[in-house]
C-alpha cells in the first residue's frame, strides 16, 4: 500500500469525503454546577478538522467541552456537552456524512439524576454521598449499526501498552467498524505520539513511529482518504459485513 495517496485519489474531479469529525470530553452533569468529566482536550480531533478543511474537504467537527478551536474557518463546529447530546448530533448528521472519525472520549457511566433535583445543587451533609452511575450508550456501535455501506466509520483506542494491539482490536470488532487508532496512554500527557491503525479486513496494519503530534493528522487522513476511496469504488472486501 503506498505511503500516500495524494498522488492516486486527490485527481481534479476526484469526489472528496464529507467528513465528521468527532472530539473532545464530555460533561456529564451531577448537579447544576458539577458534572463528572475526563482530560481530554480535544486537540487531536482540531487539528485532523484544520488537515481536512485544507484538503478541500467539507468538515463538520461536533466538539466537546474543549477550549481548544480549530483554526481554519471553513470547518463548521458544532457543541456538545454530554454524551446525550452527542448521540443526538451524530444521528442529525450521519447522513451526510462520508467518513465518521470518532476521536471524543465519550462518558461511559454517567450519573443518575434525579429530575426533581436537577436545575439544583447538592448541598454539603456529614454522612457519605453515594454517587449512582448508569452507562451511556455506546455511540459508535449506535451509529454502525444503521451505516450505509458506503461509509467509512473510524473509532480511537487508547489503552494500555502492553494490551493495545489486542484491546483496539476487539473494539474494533464488537463496534463494528472499518479502522482504529490504537494508542499507548502515555501519548495523552506527551506532545509526541505513536500510533497504529489497524483495519477490520485483513489490511496490515500500519504504524505511526513516535512523532510530534502535529504531525500525525496528515498521515492519518493519507490513511483515511486512501480506504474511503477504495469503499466508494466498491473493492467488495471493504463492505461492511464482507
Ligand atoms: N465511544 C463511543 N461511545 C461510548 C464510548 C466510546 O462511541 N459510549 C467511542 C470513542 O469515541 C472511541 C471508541 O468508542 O472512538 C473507543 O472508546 P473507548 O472509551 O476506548 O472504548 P469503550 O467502548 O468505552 O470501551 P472500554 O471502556 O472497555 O475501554
Amino acid at each position: 500500500m503506498p505511503n500516500s495517496t495524494h498522488s492516486v485519489y486527490n485527481r481534479p474531479g476526484d469526489v472528496r469525503p464529507r467528513v465528521l469529525i468527532t472530539a473532545g470530553p464530555t460533561h456529564e452533569p451531577i448537579d447544576a454546577v458539577r458534572f463528572i468529566g475526563n482530560r481530554s482536550s480535544g486537540r487531536m480531533g482540531a487539528a485532523m478538522a484544520d488537515e481536512c478543511a485544507q484538503r478541500g474537504w467539507e468538515t463538520t467537527l461536533l466538539l466537546g467541552p474543549s477550549t481548544v478551536l480549530p483554526g481554519d474557518r471553513r470547518v463548521r463546529v458544532e457543541r456538545f456537552r454530554t454524551a446525550s447530546d452527542l448521540q443526538l448530533a451524530l444521528r442529525r448528521h450521519m447522513g451526510d456524512a462520508d467518513v465518521l472519525i470518532m476521536a471524543a472520549a465519550v462518558a461511559d457511566y454517567r450519573p443518575v439524576v434525579d429530575p426533581s433535583f436537577f436545575g439544583g445543587k447538592f448541598r454539603r451533609k456529614s454522612e457519605k454521598l453515594v454517587l449512582e452511575l448508569e452507562p451511556t450508550p455506546d455511540l459508535l456501535a449506535e451509529v454502525a449499526a444503521t451505516r450505509r455501506t458506503d461509509q467509512l466509520l473510524v473509532g480511537f483506542a487508547l489503552e494500555p501498552r502492553d494490551e493495545l494491539i489486542d484491546a483496539a482490536c476487539s473494539k474494533m470488532q464488537r463496534k463494528k467498524i472499518d479502522m482504529v487508532v490504537a494508542n499507548p496512554l502515555e501519548t495523552m500527557d506527551s506532545d509526541s505520539i505513536e500510533a497504529t491503525v489497524l483495519y477490520a479486513d485483513n489490511t496490515p496494519s500500519r504504524t505511526f513511529e513516535k512523532r510530534p503530534k502535529t504531525e500525525v493528522a496528515p498521515w492519518l487522513l493519507d490513511l483515511v482518504e486512501l480506504r474511503w476511496a477504495m469503499q466508494r469504488d466498491g473493492a467488495p472486501s471493504l463492505r461492511a459485513g464482507a
